[in-house]
């Protein structure tokens, strides 16, 4: 055995949702061996086969060469977690009807796994929880446990894993954190000691942060309509400045996904029960559901004429459903929250989306019909409305689908396109805060 051999430890995770199954493939890549534990036999006898059941560019590749070199396996039996030295919980916590989040998975994992860890086993919370839960977790195991938090952006999990910004461990048993921070060796990133709580609201403070951002630009892109500037130009200029940032500074139908607005909302419940001032952050959240409304408005405005024209049976076509580009996530998407208000305005709605197929979009059920060749989305539609940010829709031909609509109005919620040359396609386009 090797020194590099020895250092490397045994790893439980259990969840193999794409944290899970990110968090397991790159651990087995840096040279750990990994079991990935999940309850679901279906998908532990895909990800046996070599089969990644998610869109995640290179996790395919890492899960066949874990598999190959079988640092990583996967199984429903958790008894397989007595051999490890680190287990790590990448359960989901979904948002219960109140705004918590639901814990019942997690403390079903922490209950099931607690009769089987080994005594120097140390237990690593990577599902984004309540702050607290991990000292709760703690106790509950009797045995140290560490946050854990992860960044990773859906659509770049392993390439975020593996280029971390930051790694963060959160413990009141400085030997557990380092056991939890090696894990990580060999990646270049600085790594913060905080207590549980910290790292755990470090998560939450992190992603609410980004909400707070867009929600900005996107009240700053309406401003801008009305005073007559461009936010294009407007956030070039804040972009230059270190202090800003360069990113999250785009204007779009809002933020979604399964995280952003699940954690905004699970933090702005923390922060109400310890009775801090939350009115910032409410704002952000209540400001992100305007900008679904001002989106429709602005599409019945282009369409009509009127931001509050009657849409009824007229056909829009949607360009993008996903939540963001680079994804096949419909989850909390502002596109189909943006739908939704077109779909009660009346309108009639197609959508072309070059990360789902046809039929494996149940989120859009009802709602839009999803077709995969983009003309069918503009063939005699009144409208159409970009609401998905990929970069493929700029190289589409602008001039064609012009002739297939029966208006050629475009709503680019995204200021993706170059509005000269929808112009000379043909289009009357309109773009956000321009
Ligand atoms: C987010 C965070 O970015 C990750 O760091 C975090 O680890 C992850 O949640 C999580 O908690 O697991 P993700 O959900 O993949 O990642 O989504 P983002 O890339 O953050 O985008 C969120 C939303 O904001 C999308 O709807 C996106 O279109 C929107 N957005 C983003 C804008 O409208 N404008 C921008 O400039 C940037």
């Amino acid at each position: 055995m090797s020194d590099h051999d020895r250092d490397r430890c045994t790893v439980g995770v259990v969840g193999t949702g794409y944290v899970g199954l990110t968090t397991a493939a790159c651990l087995a890549h840096l040279g750990h061996r990994v079991t990935g534990v999940d309850i679901d036999a279906r998908k532990v006898a895909v990800l046996r086969r070599g089969d990644v059941p998610i869109a995640e560019p290179g996790l395919d590749t890492l899960v066949a060469d874990g598999l190959a070199t079988r640092r990583l396996t996967f199984t429903t039996d958790l008894t397989a977690l007595a051999e490890a030295d680190v287990v790590v919980l990448c359960v989901p916590t979904p948002t219960g009807p109140d705004g918590t989040a639901d814990l019942r998975a997690y403390d079903a994992a922490v209950d099931a796994a607690a009769p089987v860890l080994a005594a120097h086993c140390v237990v690593a919370v990577k599902s984004t929880v309540p702050v607290g839960t991990t000292t709760r977790t703690a106790r509950r195991l009797g045995r140290p446990a560490v946050s854990n938090p992860e960044f990773l952006r859906e659509g770049h999990a392993a390439h975020d894993f593996l280029h971390p910004d930051r790694i963060v461990v959160g413990g009141s048993d400085p030997d557990a954190a380092s056991r939890v921070a090696s894990l990580y060796d060999g990646l270049t990133a600085p790594v913060v000691h905080t207590d549980p709580v910290s790292s755990e609201l470090a998560k939450y403070a992190s992603n609410a942060f980004l909400a707070l951002k867009v929600s900005y630009v996107n009240v700053l892109a309406d401003l801008c309509e009305r005073l007559g500037a461009d936010v294009v130009d407007v956030t070039d200029v804040m972009r230059l400045d270190p202090r800003i940032g360069s990113t999250f500074l785009s204007p779009g139908p809002g933020w979604g996904g399964s995280c952003l607005p699940k954690d905004t909302r699970a933090l702005l419940h923390t922060a109400t029960e310890a009775g801090a001032d939350v009115a910032l952050l409410a704002d952000a959240v209540a400001a992100n559901e305007r900008q679904h409304e001002r989106m429709a408005r602005k599409v019945r405005q282009a369409v009509t004429g009127s931001p509050e024209g009657s849409l009824h049976g007229v056909r829009l076509g949607l360009l993008g459903v996903t939540f963001k580009a680079g994804t096949d996530d419909v989850r909390d998407s502002p596109a189909l929250a943006v739908a939704q208000r077109l779909a009660a305005a009346g309108a009639v709605l197609t959508g072309y989306d070059p990360g789902v197929d046809r039929d494996g979009c149940p989120g859009t059920h009802g709602l839009v019909q999803l077709v995969d060749d983009v003309t069918l989305v503009a063939k005699d539609a009144a409208g159409l409305v970009l609401l998905t940010e990929w970069p493929q829709f700029r190289d589409l031909d602008w001039a064609h689908l012009a002739e297939l609509t029966d208006r050629a109005t475009i709503v680019d919620t995204r200021n993706l396109l170059d509005p000269p040359t929808l112009t000379r396609a043909g289009f009357t386009y309109f773009g956000l805060g321009r």
